[in-house]
């Protein structure tokens, strides 16, 4: 099964084949925000895919389109909602800023770990 790490937390997740980024932090409670819903129709899920990048699902042109929304875009950027995991092993991830911040503003009775 794929593995997931979550930073700057530290969280470690295992999931099914196919699962997004997102859906696997919600599943570890990750605290990653997702305006939109997931549905690419924002940036607001901006990751930096530091390890496990050739695992993940090609950008497709609606997400490379909302990633240019997004600020600080680097070459390991991706959109959680739209990267499926799609091979065995691991793939950690960093939360951008911005979207921990969106996270934060859903969900108000969270504090930051
Ligand atoms: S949650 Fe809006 S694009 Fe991913």
């Amino acid at each position: 099964m794929p593995r997931v790490r979550f930073e700057p937390d530290g969280i470690e997740i295992e999931v099914k084949l196919g699962t997004t980024i997102l859906q696997a932090a919600e599943q570890a409670g990750a605290q990653l925000g997702s305006a939109c819903g997931g549905v690419c129709a924002c940036a607001t899920c901006h990751v930096y895919v530091s390890e496990g990048m050739d695992g993940l699902s090609e950008i497709d042109e609606c997400e490379e389109d909302n990633l240019d929304k997004a600020f600080d875009v680097r070459r390991n950027s991706r959109l959680a909602c739209q990267a499926c995991l799609q091979s065995e092993g691991r793939t950690v991830v960093s939360i951008s800023r911005a979207s921990r911040q969106t996270f934060f503003d859903e969900h108000p009775e969270v504090r930051e770990r």
